[in-house]
């Protein structure tokens, strides 16, 4: 795979992916403690400046490593940042990544997640030979579960005791999409 490039921005009909940027912190205190955002990723628990910033930076180094390509989600016509959309694992090989995302709450229930994740991984089908894309959810997530149906993933099944987080391993849904 060729590396990640420094710099991105996809276009799409709904929505613009974009770099974080360090003035880009405060979006992320609407998510700091909520569970479904903070068990999963590496959103802090509890907001800070410094803490927000450092979780840009590291998108940055993570980037630079190869191992995760994260970016912002913007509308079309302003230019904060709603959420975000990865890519994961990147590094594993296998022409195979993870997606995970999420959104700010005011941002939900308008499918904007649905365009962010089908622009990223038409971007990384066609740009990092991806072939095959995994989405592990929680079984009662079913509002991220039917965002993976509407990208045309298939459920693969129960990963069971597969996801470590608050002291105790959860079962995950499988949803793969292969292009
Ligand atoms: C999951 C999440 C990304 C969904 O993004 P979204 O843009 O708000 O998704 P939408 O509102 O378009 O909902 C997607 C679908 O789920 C449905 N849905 C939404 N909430 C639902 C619920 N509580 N129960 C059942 N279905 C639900 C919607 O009707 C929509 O279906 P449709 O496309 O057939 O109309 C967003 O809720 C979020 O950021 N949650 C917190 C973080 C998270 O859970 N991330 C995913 C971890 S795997």
């Amino acid at each position: 795979m060729d590396a990640l490039p420094d710099e991105l921005r996809l276009e799409g009909d709904r929505v613009i992916l974009r770099d974080w940027r360090d003035e880009d912190a405060p979006a992320l205190a609407p998510v700091c403690g909520e569970w479904d955002v903070c068990s999963f990723t590496s959103v802090p628990w509890s907001y800070s400046e410094a803490e927000a910033l450092a979780w840009v930076e590291r998108q940055r180094e993570k980037r630079a490593a190869g191992t995760v390509l994260a970016l912002a989600i913007q509308g079309r016509d302003d230019e904060r940042a709603l959420g975000n959309v990865n890519l994961a694992r990147l590094d594993e090989g296998a022409r195979e990544a993870a997606i995970g995302y999420w959104l700010v709450p005011e941002a939900r229930g308008r499918g904007l997640v649905t365009a962010a994740a089908s622009l990223l991984i038409d971007w990384g089908s066609a740009n990092l030979e991806l072939e095959r894309i995994e989405f592990a959810i929680l079984p009662e997530n079913l509002a991220s579960q039917h965002v993976a149906e509407r990208i045309g993933a298939t459920p693969e099944g129960v990963r069971e005791r597969s996801h470590e987080a608050e002291g105790r391993l959860w079962d995950m849904a499988i949803w793969t999409v292969s292009r």
